[in-house]
Order: C-alpha cells, then structure tokens, then sequence
C-alpha cells in the first residue's frame, strides 16, 4: 500500500466527490436532449435498467480495483495482475481510460464554456423579452464565433486544473462540501417552479408513461452508453477516487447513495426542461442545442425569467466543474505516478486536452465541413463514440477484472460488504453485468 498518497477526510467526503464526478452535464444537458431525442419514457426506463444492472456493479468494480490497489489506475491495475498471477498488460486498461477521458474533458470544457457564456448572458439580462427567433439565432451566433467559444473554453480549463493542480484534499473536498447541497437546493426550486407551469402535465406523461413500441437497438445502445456517462463509469476516473478512499466504508452503501443522488438531478432536470418545453410548444428533439436554446425562450416570457435562468446556468457550471475535474484525475494521476510533480502533471493535461478541444470549437465554424465518420464533424464524434463505445468496452474489462482476474480476498477486503454482500455482488458482475454488455455491444457492432 503506497502510504504517501492522500485519502478524503471522511466517509462523507467520499461519498460528495463521487456524487461530483457523477452529476454534471450528463445530467443536465446530455439527458435531457438524449431523452428528447429517444422518444421520452422509453429512454428514461431503460437508463434507470443500465443504472441498477449495469451502473452500480460495475462502478462497484471500479472503485474496489483503486481502493485495493491505492495507486494510479494503471499501477493499481498493473499491480493487483501481479499479484494475483495474472498478466501485467492489464495496466493498459488504465491507458484506455486515460484516452477516454481525454476525448471526454475536451468537449466536456467546450460545453461548460457555453453555460458560462449563458451565465453572463442571462445576468446581463440579454434574454429578456427575447423572441424565440432571436434566442435561436443569439445560440447559432455564438457557436459561429470561434473567438467567444474559445475564451470561454479556456477558462473553465483554467478553473478545473487550478483545484486539480491543489490536489484533491486541498482543492476538491473544500469545492464539493459548498457546492453539491447548493446544487440540490437550486434544483429542488427549479422543479418546484416546473410544477406551476401548464406544460407540467405533459412533461411528466411523456417521462413516465412506458412505451414498450419504441424500443429499438439504437435506444438501447444509447441508454446504456448514457447509464456509463453519467455515473461517470468506464474510465478509470472512479478508479482514481478509489485510490483515495478511506478504511471502513462499506462501497455497496456509498455507490447507492451516489446512483440515488445522480438519478435524482437527472429527473429534476427533466422535469424542469420539458415542463418548459411542453409550455411553449417546442420540439424535445432539439438535440444538443435543446437546453440553451428552448430554456431562455421559455424564460424570456416569465417573470423574473433572467434571474432563473442565471440560477440554472450557474448550477451547471458548478456540476460540471466537479465533474471536469474527475475527469482529468486519472490523467494527472498516471503522470505523477510516472514521477512527475502534480502541478506539472495538471499543466501538461490542461494544456494538452485544451488544444483537442479547440477542435470542437472549430467544428461549429470553420470546421463545419470537415466529417470524420460518415456526417460526423469533430464534436460530434467525440461526443459519441467515447461514451457510446469506449465507455461499455472500458466498464465490461472493469468488471472481467474485478470480478474474474484480480484476487478474491482484495476484492472482498476493498468491497466491504462482508462474505455475502462479495458473493452477491461478484454473481451479478459475472452473469449480469458482463453478459449484457457483451449482448449490447455485438448487437451493436452487427
Ligand atoms: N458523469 C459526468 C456527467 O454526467 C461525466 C463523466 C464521465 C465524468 C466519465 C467522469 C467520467 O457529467
């Protein structure tokens, strides 16, 4: 065990900074216009599937390989193969996670650059009264506008790796203490707002009434790509916060909560955005313009609205903030796993991970035209395939190391949920969660 590294203060501590890395714009932004674009109800089910079948064990299984291991993902990985006889080539799991999250930061940051331009915006109150032709077209002027686009990238570039660059006892914990119940109480009274609205109705039957008609592979391909991005799975970036985590805490208990918690902003968010989208009339297929497209234009006509729509713009960005900087942990980690110093390693990735990231911002302007797999043009391939691929491909290995390859005894010691609790868990892994991976990907691929 590497007694150097640091550990969250409390139980608590750990359970905040998981919840951090999980509640972000996969709950905010992704799910609502995931769901507007998969038919409502039908989606929101089979997320809530992923989640308890998929999700939970092997975000179980990701957790337990860093606590057991407490190094870098790739150490940890390497380490434990090691140790139970197996391959060391294992540690290149570790390398898969750092690619993903990588692709992941760099238009993560692209996108919690527009909610700052949207916090400035509605503080300044430039949406106020606003007709919905010149909302529309105020989002379309800005992606066309490379310059705004890029300064706001790379400031909340510089926002993430400054608390990463602290450390995670120095910066995070601080961070995650003040903003995650800030966060829940902004929510709470936005979805409260929600209910007095005439689209509320509508929203909740179109959320919550199932449809087993409107199932179809890609559906299901992107539930449960979804299920792995919001819980923030399959990336070895849990994997680093395992690392840190304290002696004596049963992960089964920790990793509910955190699901309990995530699930909950999704469904208050969605509650929220399709109330207002119902009320106006719009179309919840937008795609990933639909949150800051359809949410000022809704606001414009109320009341208030530029003060609520600031109250929204600024709890996205505190989400994504924690978010952003689980993501750049394993990346930082593995650097100064290598001996580098950790505000060095923090640098190099911030530097590094903003330059990819100009390529999203370019692909809404000069850029438009150039395609990458089929239609796709930069951003929308990086805000496909990593989640919907690599992420099930890195959680499905997660789990076949978890539950089959590393020993028996570390797992059950790093999982902490006694002999029965272990076997419960590891069955699940082993005849649910890998099986139904594999099923999905293939159905997938063919
Ligand atoms: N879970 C985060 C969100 O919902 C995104 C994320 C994905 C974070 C993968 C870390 C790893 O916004």
């Amino acid at each position: 065990m590497n007694e150097t590294l640091e550990r969250w203060s409390s139980r608590r501590a750990f359970i905040l900074a998981v919840t951090g890395a999980a509640v972000g714009l996969g709950n905010i932004w992704r799910f609502p216009y995931m769901t507007g674009e998969n038919g409502g109800s039908t989606f929101l089910l089979l997320y809530i599937a992923f989640v308890l079948l998929l999700g939970l064990p092997v975000m179980m299984a990701e957790i337990l390989i860093g606590r057991a291991g407490r190094r870098s993902p790739m150490q940890s990985l390497g380490h434990l193969a090691r140790a139970a006889g197996a391959s060391p080539h294992w540690r290149w799991l570790g390398v898969f996670g750092v690619i993903t999250v990588f692709f992941i930061l760099s238009f993560y940051s692209v996108v919690s650059g527009w909610s700052i331009e949207y916090l400035v915006e509605s503080i300044n109150g430039n949406f106020a009264g606003g007709t919905p032709q010149a909302i529309g077209a105020n989002f379309n002027d800005f992606l066309a506008d490379p310059l705004r686009m890029t300064f706001n990238h790379t400031l909340f570039m510089l926002l993430t790796m400054s608390v990463v660059a602290a450390g995670i006892s120095g910066g995070l914990e601080k961070l995650n203490n003040l903003l995650m119940p800030l966060l829940y109480l902004l929510l709470i009274v936005l979805a409260v707002y929600a209910t007095t609205t005439h689209g509320f109705g509508t929203a909740m039957a179109w959320l919550f009434t199932p449809d087993a008609s409107a199932i179809t592979l890609s559906v299901v391909l992107n539930a449960m790509g979804h299920a792995f991005f919001t819980l923030a799975v399959g990336a070895c970036a849990l994997m680093a916060y395992g690392a840190y985590m304290p002696d004596h805490q049963s992960l089964p208990r920790a990793v509910a909560a955190v699901a309990v918690l995530d699930v909950l902003v999704a469904l208050l968010s969605g509650i929220a955005i399709f109330s207002v989208v119902f009320s106006q009339g719009m179309d919840p297929g937008e795609g990933p313009g639909l949150m800051f497209v359809t949410l000022p234009i809704a606001f414009a006509e109320l009341p208030g609205g530029s003060l609520w729509l600031a109250i929204f713009f600024l709890l996205l960005l505190l989400a994504t903030w924690t978010s952003s900087i689980n993501l750049a942990e394993p990346m930082v980690a593995t650097l100064q796993g290598a001996g580098l110093k950790r505000g060095r390693s923090a640098a190099l990735v911030g530097v590094a991970v903003w330059a990819v990231g100009l390529l999203s911002v370019l692909s809404f302007s000069t850029m438009a035209d150039v395609h990458w797999i089929g239609e796709m043009n930069f951003f929308d391939l990086v805000t496909t395939v990593p989640t919907d691929f690599f992420l099930p491909v890195g959680g499905l290995l997660i789990a076949i190391f978890a539950a089959w390859v590393m020993s028996a005894e570390a797992a059950e010691r790093a999982l902490d949920a006694g002999p029965g609790g272990f076997r419960t868990w590891r069955a699940l892994v082993r005849y649910v969660s890998i099986p139904l991976v594999v099923v999905v990907l293939l159905s997938g691929l063919f």
